[in-house]
């Protein structure tokens, strides 16, 4: 470890920031969590330790636009850095709810940061996602394409890109990283975690591999007339764990330069539907039933990143392929066929 000790992790015990706190434990670093459970569970934190092995680090139930309650947390512990994941999520969501969404998810950046500036820390780790460039065509995308957001939950996220973009112009003791994902799937190694929506899953792994237990009897494939070499979508699926890794390298690079560096993280290939579900049945040792269904509104044929400039920037890349992130995602899902349940949790829809 090189970077910052003492990080606080916001959303900490949703999915990619329960795997992000395993990896930082797992370097050393001290954690400090906040999370509102308004999508997860103090469950996977519980299971975090059990991984670490040690005591995870300080948590806190709150929301983090209630600044009072956030100060007191700053107040309480010597943070260095912040990694930045509580947000609000589902695309179909934020199309009901647009106002909700900012609120949360903007509202809950904008409280962050002036919470971070009083208490003198400047440094931070930003969760965006590739949903910022809308629909941008074939090829992979690198960082320098338009930004051109279709829905309230991509345009929130973008905003948040805008505004830490202006604070670093600005406020030179500022840093951020701001990583925009592409499609982060699989689950911890250890199978104790892993994606674990709230209700029928939207997204198509979670939803494969609830049909590969027997939650559900068959995929519904969104789309087989897309231009793609199999009429299925294409997305650039990446591993849980390579995106977590990718985390604490940021902090490491922390120091590097002040400003805002934003970063795709992808693996750079693209794999259809079709592929995820051949890949899939492989790994539970069961064909998959599937049939083809209507496109899905708003989705689009192919989302591929160009991934090159993170490792250019830190020699880093992604190591794990699709077979691993299904044989990962299907190993949590054998294990907790029920996910977290037992745990007492509120939806995003019961708010
Ligand atoms: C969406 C979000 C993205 C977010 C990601 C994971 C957009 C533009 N992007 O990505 O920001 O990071 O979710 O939360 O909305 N599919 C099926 N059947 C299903 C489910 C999905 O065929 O039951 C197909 C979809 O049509 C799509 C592909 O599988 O072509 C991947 O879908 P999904 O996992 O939902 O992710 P995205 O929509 O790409």
């Amino acid at each position: 470890m090189s970077g910052p000790s003492t990080v606080l992790v916001t959303g900490g015990a949703g999915f990619i920031g329960s795997h992000a706190c395993a990896e930082l434990l797992d370097h050393g670093y001290e954690l400090i969590v906040v999370d509102d459970y308004s999508n997860s569970t103090p469950q996977a934190l519980a299971r975090v330790e059990r991984i670490a092995g040690r005591f995870a680090g300080a948590v806190y139930e709150l929301d983090i636009r209630d600044r009072r309650s956030l100060s007191a947390v700053f107040d309480r512990h010597s943070v260095d850095a912040v990694v930045h994941f509580a947000a609000f999520k589902s695309v179909s969501a934020s199309v009901q709810r647009p106002v909700e969404y900012y609120d949360a998810n903007v509202g809950g950046t904008t409280a962050l940061l002036r919470t971070m500036h009083e208490h003198g820390v400047h440094q931070l780790v930003y969760s965006s996602s590739c949903s910022v460039y809308g629909d941008a065509g074939t090829g992979p995308l690198d960082e320098s394409t338009p930004a051109r957001p279709t829905n309230p939950y991509a345009a929130s996220k973008w905003t948040c890109e805008q505004i830490l973009s202006d604070v670093c112009r600005r406020r030179p003791e500022y840093t951020v990283v701001c990583l925009r994902y592409f499609n982060p799937v699989g689950a911890h190694p250890s199978g104790l975690l892993g994606e674990d929506p709230c209700g029928v899953p939207d997204n198509l792994l979670p939803y494969v591999a609830q049909v590969a237990v027997g939650r559900h009897d068959r995929l519904r494939v969104f789309g087989t007339d897309y231009p793609t070499r199999d009429g299925t979508a294409i997305r650039d699926y990446i591993h849980v764990m390579d995106l977590v890794e990718a985390h604490r390298v940021a902090l490491d690079h922390l120091a590097d330069a002040p400003g805002m560096h934003v970063y795709n993280l992808g693996v750079g290939e693209g794999s259809s539907v079709l592929d995820v579900v051949t890949a899939f049945s492989a790994a539970c040792g069961r064909r998959i039933p599937y049939e083809a269904a209507p496109r899905r509104p708003g989705d689009v044929a192919e989302l591929v990143a160009d991934a090159r400039a993170v490792t250019r920037a830190w020699g880093w890349h992604p190591t794990r392929d699709l077979d691993a992130m299904c044989r990962d995602a299907w190993r949590f899902q054998r294990l907790n066929p029920q996910g977290y349940a037992g745990s007492a949790r509120r939806t995003e829809s019961e708010r």
